[in-house]
């Protein structure tokens, strides 16, 4: 009995709490994941695709610039060009008045709402959350992400689903406001990649997690240095402690 509460007490730190109902979303292989992890620059591109077609007609995405598009590949005069298709609001002019202008690369991404009230009066009172850093802002991330862009299913019977709702199979509580913003071949992508729905959410979640992230690749080049640095560093160490000891040893002999 009281090994048993000693191992409770040692498994304790190990549980989960989770708040109703525990839906366990999809876990997929993502390759940015683990010490050696990259983003797949091609899926980046189409991830801007479907975020640009799709999700911007209601998210914002407030924390990335045009210019920090060059991770993606993309070079000097795309980011100019792909800047230059948004309308952005500038000002105040020397009469005190605000005016448009295209986009720059310095500018950030520009948002479908001039704020927030207007974004949840559009919504049916639903506000769209910024999307710059929602696979960190949401527990399991990337695969939470992927699991409630691929949710939306047919509601079982037992399940009203109230007017400005929609049924989601991985959503808390299963009825969620958005609609389900995408249907096969929702975007027609530039590289011929067959738009499915799972290969559109995968895009958007890895451009996503970039977004979350984009220095994710410099931390981990930078961990790995470090961790070889102090490895060498040891045997270094070792050699030399063994050198400096053997003497001592010997003159006890
Ligand atoms: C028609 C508008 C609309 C479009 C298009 C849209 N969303 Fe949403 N989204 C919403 C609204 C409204 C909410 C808030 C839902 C709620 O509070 O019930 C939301 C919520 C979310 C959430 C938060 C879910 C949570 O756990 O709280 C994520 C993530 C999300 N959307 C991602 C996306 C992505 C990715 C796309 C593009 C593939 C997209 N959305 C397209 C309107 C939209």
């Amino acid at each position: 009995m009281k090994r048993l509460l000693l191992l409770s007490v040692f498994l304790l730190p190990f549980t989960t709490f989770a708040a109703g109902p525990e839906v366990k979303g999809v876990s997929k292989d993502w390759g940015f994941l683990g010490p050696f992890g990259k983003y797949d620059k091609s899926s980046l591109q189409r991830g801007l695709q479907v975020y640009t077609e799709v999700c911007s007609s209601c998210h914002s995405l407030k924390y990335i610039a045009y210019r920090n598009l060059s991770d993606l590949g993309y070079n000097k005069n795309e980011i100019k060009a792909f800047a230059s298709s948004f309308t952005v609001v500038d000002g105040p002019d020397d009469d005190g008045e605000m005016f448009e202008r295209p986009g720059r690369p310095a500018d950030f991404f520009v948002a479908p709402y001039a704020n927030d009230n207007a974004a949840r009066a559009a919504n049916g009172g639903a506000y769209p959350p910024d999307l710059s850093l929602i696979t960190k802002a949401r527990g399991g991330g990337a695969n939470y992400l992927y699991s409630l862009l691929i949710g939306y299913k047919e509601p079982p019977e037992s399940i009203e689903v109230r007017e400005g709702l929609h049924y989601n199979k991985y959503y808390s509580g299963n009825l969620i406001a958005m609609p389900q913003p995408l249907y096969e071949d929702g975007v027609e992508y530039a590289d011929g990649t067959n738009a499915s729905i799972e290969q559109m959410a995968a895009d958007v979640t890895e451009f996503l997690t970039w977004a979350a992230e984009p220095e994710m690749e410099a931390r981990k080049r930078t961990g790995i240095a470090a961790i070889s640095f102090l490895l060498i560093m040891a045997v270094l160490s070792y050699i030399a402690k063994l050198q400096i000891w053997s003497d001592v040893k010997k003159k006890k002999a």
